[in-house]
């Protein structure tokens, strides 16, 4: 299995702390906020990953993280031109490192503690479908994808950011894609938003009913407000003080 982790965007909620930072070097307790997605690959076993940024990041990133080596992977770097194409249209830039392999995505502002060795070891086994992974919400349903699932765990909708939100499960920033997933993201079209949405990609996977879900117990996503990030750096300084991150 590939890796790609996603660190572009414009991440204007977060200005000005994002006017010259990139939202992934900001720190998060005691390490720039990328440093999570690179730790969660390498638990993961996955070797090689692809990292997306935008033209004006892409210096500041290979600096930091060089060739990956420290982090135990082989790292690549790509540009993505639109900054705001939106979570598919970077994963297409995964392409040909991904040839006939799985690809697991990870968002780069999203914080857990999941190892994920185990979906993708299952995963590899099948190499058919695509899996997301679930965390239940408190508040703020509406920033979030929405995921409905049945009493089993099935997955019966995801909704971006929906107005009514049909359940409590926000889809986290990491998935898992079978080779399809290249084809899938040509047919999409840009949301009104303006953007390729992952959730129209996952909803294909439903649509084929090749979709799973996972609901893990820990997760944040720092890059949607200050409160979220603060709340990002307080929570992983007890995850790390405790022995879990
Ligand atoms: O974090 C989970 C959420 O991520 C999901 O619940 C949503 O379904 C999903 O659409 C996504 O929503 P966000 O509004 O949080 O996405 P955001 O624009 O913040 O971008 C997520 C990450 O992907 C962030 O690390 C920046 C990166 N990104 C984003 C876009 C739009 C890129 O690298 N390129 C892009 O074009």
């Amino acid at each position: 299995m590939q890796g790609l982790i996603l660190a572009g965007g414009l991440a204007t909620r977060l200005r000005p702390l994002t006017l010259v930072t990139n939202k992934h070097l900001l720190p998060v307790y005691n390490k720039p906020m990328i440093y999570y997605s690179m730790e969660a690959m390498q638990k993961a076993g996955v070797k090689e990953v692809l990292l997306t940024t935008s033209g004006e990041s892409v210096a500041q990133f290979a600096n930091l993280l060089k060739s990956g080596e420290e982090f135990g992977l082989h790292l690549y770097y790509a540009v993505q031109q639109n900054p705001k194409g939106g979570i598919p249209d970077a994963m297409m830039l995964a392409e040909e490192l991904t040839k006939n392999e799985s690809l697991m995505v990870i968002l780069g502002d999203n914080i857990f503690n999941f190892n994920l060795r185990k979906v993708v070891e299952e995963f590899e086994t099948v190499k058919e479908g695509a899996v997301i992974f679930g965390y239940r919400v408190k508040d703020n349903q509406h920033q979030y994808g929405i995921v409905e699932t049945d009493k089993d765990g099935r997955v019966l909708s995801i909704e971006e950011k929906p107005q009514h939100p049909k359940s409590d499960i926000a889809q986290t920033g990491i998935y898992i894609y079978d080779h399809n997933v290249f084809d899938y993201i040509r047919t999409l079209r840009p949301s009104p938003r303006g953007e390729l949405e992952v959730t129209d990609l996952n909803n294909i996977y439903l649509q084929k009913k090749n979709l799973r879900c996972h609901v893990i117990d820990w997760w944040i996503d720092a890059g949607t407000s200050y409160d979220e990030l603060l709340k990002a750096n307080i929570l992983a300084e007890k995850m790390v003080r405790e022995g879990k991150l």
